[in-house]
């Protein structure tokens, strides 16, 4: 819950919505209206995630929490493996590892949702009363509105039944507001001044926005003169959020703390890249502006949460244990039939916990703690020479399912290569598009080979790779699809992001948590995450193999090496 003294705003969820290109037909998430509602009679196991969120079958994007209860809703498609007929399923769990399914929470039914129940928030009220505000369609046109559902029964600790009152909806598009392009209110927060405030996703023309909308009683909300913030040639912002941090340390804010220590976040899923981007800024209450730091840049040149499949992404604040939890949508990288034949398509990544760097330039994310208690048998290694070309296996734990945490150790600096001037206007993933792991290098690249087949026939390496720019450093890390399955079909991107690491005590750690289909890997303490969907076919249960390699000249020490095979929840959906 988050709450300013006595209001308690909440949780949850959700994902993305969905984008209609000038046809009217769904840009981004394509529809597949001959298999939207094709139902899966068989569930595919190979690849299917041993301890990431997913539903049985079929495809989901999106999360969260409440009352000691962790609630996450997300949009599903109850007939289908690709995306349409979305509601608003619900699992809740007391740990967020372990989940109970529940029936559906929202789900069309009603002239102001009839169309569809798209992504939304939740906020607890005073007197801890639960509001979900969601993106109701309207007509065939995606007409968008604004709606909200309370639970039936404020008893009931999960929360299973939801009500949408006939007084939706709640708002409506005005004149100058794109009906097409106007969805997924936020959480609100609530102001000194005594109103609540929304922010909800739009654009003008290219110009990516955020409407703001007031309200003294949550029921009747009126738009600002100017949008909370906005930026050009930005399109289409989707799942906005807007939350505060703390200047020091890792404790979680709630929503509505809006002065002392603190700095605002702004994040946006850009409906044209679709990927996360935020900026870390300064939220003017006086004038219900935000205004990003002069060193974050607005829009896709900007900071990611995560620099592989994650979008739509939303954060809630964890009263039971004061932090902040992220939580994205994992896309599949394979095609729309091959998620058909699965019968699935989606997982949640691993839910994060999130809070400012020292620098105060950027977010740190970290895997829960209660995701330690899969760890089940575990190797240590430790001082392990790497030289140029060298590599090692990690043996004795399952390489399919795993949670890594590694500290590479170099002497000197002074190998590192040259970051050539041509890449200046390259991003991360073009550099390392060039530079893989098999490209020798100077201080790197070193890392691991994640979900390897014995001969490495497939592999997925993650890995860093440091570059002297001048008197500075830059260090790239990568998580490499490009070898990951000898299937040529899936999407194999080298997903990449640099970090902003000081090198001074000339050590880089990374962690990934290996789960069949997915590696989700956060390098030097959560300042850079990487998520890659993977789809091995050699490299499958116990054929796949864990390694620890080096192919710069500079030799590399793993000083430690901690690897953990992970159980599955024992309640998963
Ligand atoms: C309104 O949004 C829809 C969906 O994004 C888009 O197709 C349409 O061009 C937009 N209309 C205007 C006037 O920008
Ligand atoms: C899945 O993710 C990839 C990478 O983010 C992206 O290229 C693709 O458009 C996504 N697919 C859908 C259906 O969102
Ligand atoms: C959808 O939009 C078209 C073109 O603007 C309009 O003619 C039609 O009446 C709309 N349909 C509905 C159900 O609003
Ligand atoms: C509300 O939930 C409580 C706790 O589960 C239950 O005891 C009670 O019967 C429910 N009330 C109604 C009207 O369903
Ligand atoms: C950025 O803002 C800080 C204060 O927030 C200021 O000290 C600094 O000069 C600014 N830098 C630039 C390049 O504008
Ligand atoms: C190391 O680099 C060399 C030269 O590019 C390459 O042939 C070799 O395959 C690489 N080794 C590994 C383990 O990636």
């Amino acid at each position: 819950m988050e709450a300013s003294k006595f209001l308690w705003v909440i949780l949850v969820v959700l994902g993305t919505a969905v984008t209609l290109n000038n046809e009217g037909v769904e840009a981004s998430h394509k529809v597949y209206r001959e298999f939207e509602s094709f139902e899966a009679v068989k569930v595919k196991q190979l690849h299917r995630t041993g301890f990431h969120f997913q539903p049985k079958k079929h495809w989901i994007n999106g999360p969260m929490y409440y009352n000691g209860i962790y609630h996450l809703f997300y949009q599903y498609n109850p007939k289908g493996a690709v995306w349409g007929n979305i509601v608003w399923a619900h699992s809740v769990s007391t740990d967020m590892i372990n989940w109970k399914p529940l029936d559906p929470a929202i789900y069309p039914s009603k002239p102001f949702d009839q169309f569809g129940c798209w992504s939304g928030s939740a906020t607890i009220l005073p007197g801890n009363k639960p509001i979900i505000l969601y993106t109701g369609i309207v007509d065939q046109n995606n007409t968008q509105v604004q709606n909200y559902a309370i639970p039936a029964n404020y008893s009931d600790p999960y929360l299973q039944e939801w009500v949408k009152p006939d007084s939706n909806p709640l708002v409506s598009a005005e004149m100058g507001v794109n009906g097409s392009a106007f969805r997924d209110p936020t959480t609100a927060w609530w102001g000194k001044d005594g109103h609540w405030r929304i922010v909800v996703g739009s654009r003008r023309g290219q110009r990516g926005m955020v409407y703001l909308y007031r309200s003294r009683d949550f029921m009747k909300w009126t738009k600002a003169k100017h949008p909370l913030h906005s930026s050009a040639k930005s399109g289409m912002w989707e799942c906005p959020d807007f939350y505060p941090v703390s200047l020091h340390g890792e404790t979680g804010l709630e929503t509505s703390v809006v002065e002392g220590n603190i700095k605002h976040v702004f994040k946006v899923s850009l409906d044209l890249t679709r990927y996360d981007y935020y900026t870390i800024g300064t939220y003017i209450q006086e004038k219900d502006r935000y205004v990003p730091d002069n060193t974050s840049v607005d829009g896709w040149a900007g900071l990611r949460y995560d620099y592989g499949n994650f979008y739509a992404s939303k954060t809630f604040y964890d009263a039971g244990k004061n932090r902040r939890i992220l939580w994205g949508w994992a896309n599949e990288s394979d095609t729309a039939h091959e998620d058909v034949q699965k019968g699935w398509a989606g997982i949640q990544t691993i839910p994060r916990m999130v809070w400012l760097d020292k620098s105060g330039k950027q977010l740190l994310q970290w895997p829960i703690e209660e995701l330690e208690t899969l760890r089940g048998r575990k190797v240590h290694l430790k001082n392990k020479k790497l030289n140029l070309g060298d590599r090692f296996e990690i043996k004795g734990i399952t390489a399919a399912q795993a949670d890594v945490e590694v500290t590479f150790a170099f002497q000197s600096l002074d190998k590192a290569e040259k970051f050539d001037p041509s890449w200046e206007d390259m991003d991360a993933q073009q550099i390392c598009s060039h530079k893989g792991s098999t490209v020798e290098g100077g201080v790197g690249p070193f890392g691991l080979l994640t979900l390897a087949s014995k001969h490495l026939e497939e592999y997925t390496p993650v890995f860093f790779r440091v570059f002297k720019r001048q008197d500075k450093h830059v260090v790239l890390l990568c998580s490499d699809a490009t070898s990951s399955s000898l299937n040529e079909k899936p999407y194999k991107p080298s997903f990449a992001g640099f970090v902003d690491v000081d090198l001074t005590h000339k050590k880089l750690s990374l962690r990934s948590l290996i789960d069949h289909s997915v590696v989700e890997s956060f390098g030097a303490g959560g300042k850079t995450c990487i998520t890659s969907r993977v789809y091995p076919t050699v490299a499958v249960s116990n054929n796949a193999h864990l390694f620890a390699f080096n192919n710069g000249t500079e030799s590399v020490k793993v000083e430690s090496l901690h690897a953990w095979s992970m159980n599955k929840p024992l309640l998963m959906n």
